[in-house]
């Protein structure tokens, strides 16, 4: 079982990129490398031996959910189900009751809502760990666990070009432009009206500028995926946003990698989508189930970089 250099970690909240060096996400990454390895050898890994996750849940999820209760599991721990419709948080009890209240009973606790407010606020008030299962604004651990995979096919993360086609504004988009802190050339190709938020853009810039990446807001997704290493998708239309969904249709017809996007991006691209996805809108099944395509190696990425972050938080 490797041993793991916990001691920078313990006791830290796991909101955005923001929260983290460029060589504490690496290690990050590292560790879910090596958690993978161990399992598909069969070794055990029981760094939470008798430790507690409570998983807070406002939106729906197949991967967030799974892999964090089943990585729980694999490291010796116990996870906890708290959906929102049934706990007293969704009654009105205050976000700050339930952190102080939580952090008495668990060691750690994972959110996945709408407002990222929210979520900040809970990490204030709540002793233990916060982990950010997604909000509207970030999906910090997706990305982690992107650039494991992006590792993994590709050697390397620094200086490959990543290019998103989809909503900028979305939480994926503003995750994926902090890949620039590990120093990725990252693309957004998005429609006008669905850009970045201008300070998560500026943030990102801050960040290739340090570490020799680039940030381009482009609106043309053949622009935008030209010589692109990775290609990266998602769902037109967020949790949340089902009623805009017949105007974003419209709004975001084009914005699909099709076999087209493939032949402008470098001839070996990998092309990831964070699941669930729309097939046939912002990705086609050519692509998703095509050769390019490592979208399920990345799902169960997840499963290793949810161990690795709560191994080395908790
Ligand atoms: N990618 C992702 O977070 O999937 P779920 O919504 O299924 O958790
Ligand atoms: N942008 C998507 C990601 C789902 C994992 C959503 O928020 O619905």
């Amino acid at each position: 079982m490797k041993t793991l250099d916990q001691a920078k970690y313990q006791g830290r909240d796991f909101l955005t990129f923001q929260d983290y060096t460029q060589e504490e996400l690496l290690y990050f990454i590292e560790v879910g490398r090596a958690l993978k390895a161990e399992k598909k050898a069969g070794i055990p890994h029981p760094h939470l031996a008798g430790k507690t996750l409570g998983m807070i849940f406002t939106k729906s999820s197949t991967r967030t959910r799974v892999s964090f209760e089943v990585g729980m599991w694999q490291l010796g721990g116990h996870a906890l189900f708290l959906s929102n419709r049934d706990i007293q948080l969704g009654r009105g009890e205050t976000v700050g009751d339930t952190a102080r209240t939580l952090s008495r009973m668990v060691d750690g606790v994972m959110i996945r809502t709408y407002s990222h407010d929210e979520v900040l606020e809970l990490a204030e008030y709540c002793s233990v760990p916060v982990i950010n299962g997604l909000t509207d604004l970030h999906h910090p651990c997706q990305v982690l666990g992107d650039l494991m995979t992006v590792q993994e096919y590709k050697g390397r993360i620094a200086g490959l070009k990543m290019t998103f086609i989809g909503d900028g504004g979305n939480n994926m988009a503003h995750s994926l432009l902090y890949a620039t802190k590990l120093g990725m050339r990252v693309t957004i190709a998005s429609p006008p009206g669905y850009q970045p938020l201008a300070e998560v853009v500026a943030t990102a810039e801050a960040y290739a500028e340090e570490n020799g990446g680039s940030v381009t807001i482009v609106d043309d997704p053949l622009e935008g995926a030209a010589g692109a290493d990775v290609l990266y998708t998602d769902v037109w239309a967020s949790m949340g946003m089902e009623e805009e969904a017949a105007k974003r249709q419209r709004d975001f017809a084009g914005y699909q990698i099709n076999g087209e996007t493939l032949k402008a991006a470098a001839p070996d691209s990998i092309v990831l989508h964070c699941l669930p996805a729309h097939r046939g809108e912002e990705i086609t099944d050519e692509v998703l189930d095509g050769p390019h395509s490592v979208v399920f190696e990345e799902a169960e990425n997840r499963l290793h970089i949810e161990k690795a972050i709560m191994a080395l938080l908790m």
